[in-house]
């Protein structure tokens, strides 16, 4: 007999009654409150994962709130879910499709599809070797030309793990159809000296496709020679690659999402960067926390407890946003990176089974590294109408050795949530001396300004350090979070349909450029494209 279908989050009894305690204890819940009442707060709310750390305990919610969502879970089946996940049952279901990037950190003879998988990583590995040889390569500068899925990755990771990395290899990121993007990265370059790798999981995708060929033509209009040495490809299609002019390619497999794509071939420019060995570090990281995911009871399951909190604050609190402040400069792109995993993920409207959702999905995701955001927009997080979760992400040991930097950096961090947490009172402001303060405005007035509302919630995950290895962990422990709180809302987190309207009018617009014809189009573009040819 089939089992009960899954009911979706707001068909269930715990929802109805997270409600409730959300009237009683979540709207008015103050953090400093709750610390004052319970001294161990922070080992309560503390939880372990592989390679991660995270204090929880500056969030609104109580141990009541904490069990409602477990249940909320639990009545979800995300258990159940999490398993069909993993077994490479076709939960993608618009496409027809498992999802299974897991499987492509599972060790050897581990996961399904294990033979395909470690034949594949076994070449890109031995490959990205020779190209390190840089003696023999005769390589020096690395481009990859891929976007989203194909770029984002391999753009955050590099960076992330530059300690680690080949100190005669450059690598370049072009993604962009705006010759802008390109044009800075191939005047610094020699086509001798160059390997272009063209990821894109269909091979068929506009941006990418462009500047590959220009890539081509700059490579032969500067004498170079031996195109197949010099350009490889990335793709789950061979044939496209081919017909390309590509012969050196690495393949993946249509049940690897696009945004899910880092531990593939799309990952060859992490493997170049950083070796075989680290590479293989980087996914046994990922493998740990997917273990985790897969072991940890809900309660004590860290991608589950991050994807419930972000329900409750969505849904109840109707928080908007979420700011990710990594205080590691390494992790500058890891933003943009969690933008794309999150909000192409849970940014659905329809359920699996497409009807309408009265509730809220996917928030926005966004940030900076510390301590720049703090001299931007932290304002707006201290005092701002909106309340804003923020996510900090410590590194305990740097790899530089600049004495003093990372004391100030960490203590950077720490005084951030405190400051959101704590806040000041009007009465607190009055009592101090601003010396840039005005001397002439009412002292009330001014200790209004000066006064923070405080309460507002902020979760920190720390690192020992930012290794291939806790990199991976990181990485795999957004990805089930996302999974985890897609599941709650019943949504399907693996398809992207909304970004196809954009790109079919892209095809009918792109000749009108050329013809001038605006027959059909609203006023609005017929205008904007009148101005743009003129
Ligand atoms: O347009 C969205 C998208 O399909 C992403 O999901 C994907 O990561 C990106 O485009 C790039 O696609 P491809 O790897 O096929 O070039």
């Amino acid at each position: 007999m089939a089992a009960n279908p899954a009911p979706r989050a707001d068909e269930t009894v715990s929802w109805a009654a997270l409600r409730g305690h959300f009237e009683g204890h979540g709207r008015g819940f103050d953090l400093r409150q709750a610390f004052a009442d319970d001294p161990r707060r922070f080992e309560r709310f503390a939880l372990g994962a592989p390679e991660i750390f995270a204090d929880l305990s500056k969030n609104r919610w109580d141990e009541v709130t904490r069990r409602l969502l477990v249940e909320l879970a639990e009545e979800c089946q995300l258990g159940a879910r999490r398993d069909a996940l993993l077994a490479g049952e076709p939960i993608n279901t618009t496409e027809g499709r498992a999802v299974l990037h897991t499987a492509l950190r599972a060790p050897r003879g581990a996961g399904p599809f294990s033979t395909d998988v470690h034949e594949v990583l076994d070449r890109l590995l031995a490959y990205a070797e020779q190209v390190r040889d840089v003696a023999r390569s005769g390589i020096t500068d690395v481009v990859n030309i891929g976007i989203g899925g194909s770029d984002l990755g391999p753009q955050m990771a590099v960076p992330a793990l530059d300690a680690y990395s080949h100190p005669g290899l450059r690598l370049h990121f072009v993604s962009n159809v705006d010759g802008h993007d390109i044009t800075p990265v191939l005047r610094r370059l020699k086509p001798e000296t160059t390997l272009f790798i063209v990821a894109s999981k269909t091979f068929t995708t506009q941006e990418t496709m462009a500047n590959a060929q220009v890539a081509r033509e700059w490579f032969l209009s500067q004498g170079g020679t031996d195109t197949a040495r010099h350009f490889v490809g990335v793709t789950t299609n061979l044939a496209a690659a081919a017909q390309f002019g590509i012969t050196d390619t690495f393949g993946f497999w249509d049940w690897v999402g696009g945004r899910y794509s880092l531990w593939s071939a799309i990952g060859l420019p992490v493997a170049i960067a950083i070796g075989a060995e680290n590479f293989r570090a980087f996914l046994a990281g990922a493998h740990a926390m997917d273990r985790h995911f897969a072991d940890a009871p809900l309660a004590a399951n860290l991608p589950v407890q991050l994807g419930l909190l972000d329900v409750w604050y969505r849904n109840f609190h109707g928080f908007g946003s979420r700011s990710v402040a990594p205080y590691h400069q390494g992790l500058k792109r890891f933003p943009a990176y969690l933008q794309q995993l999150e909000m192409e993920s849970n940014g659905k409207g329809v359920d699996a089974a497409g009807r309408a959702l009265p509730f809220a999905t996917s928030p926005v995701v966004w940030g900076e590294p510390g301590t720049n955001g703090q001299h931007a927009y932290f304002q707006m997080l201290h005092q701002g109408t909106d309340v804003i979760p923020v996510e900090f992400i410590a590194v305990k040991t740097p790899t530089h050795t600049h004495a003093g930097l990372h004391q100030k950096l960490l203590a950077n961090c720490l005084a951030q949530s405190q400051a959101l947490m704590l806040g000041k009172s009007a009465a607190e402001a009055a009592g101090e001396q601003a010396p840039t303060a005005s001397k002439t405005l009412d002292r009330d007035v001014l200790a209004r300004h000066r006064s923070f509302p405080g309460n507002r919630p902020s979760t920190t995950l720390m690192l020992e350090s930012l290794t291939p290895r806790s990199l991976g962990a990181l990485i795999a422990l957004h990805e089930h979070r996302v999974f985890t709180s897609g599941a709650i809302w019943g949504i399907n987190s693996f398809d992207q349909w909304g970004v196809e309207l954009g790109k079919a009018l892209c095809s009918q617009l792109l000749p009108r450029f050329d013809s001038g014809d605006a027959a059909g189009l609203d006023g609005s573009t017929a205008g904007l494209l009148a101005r743009l040819r003129g």
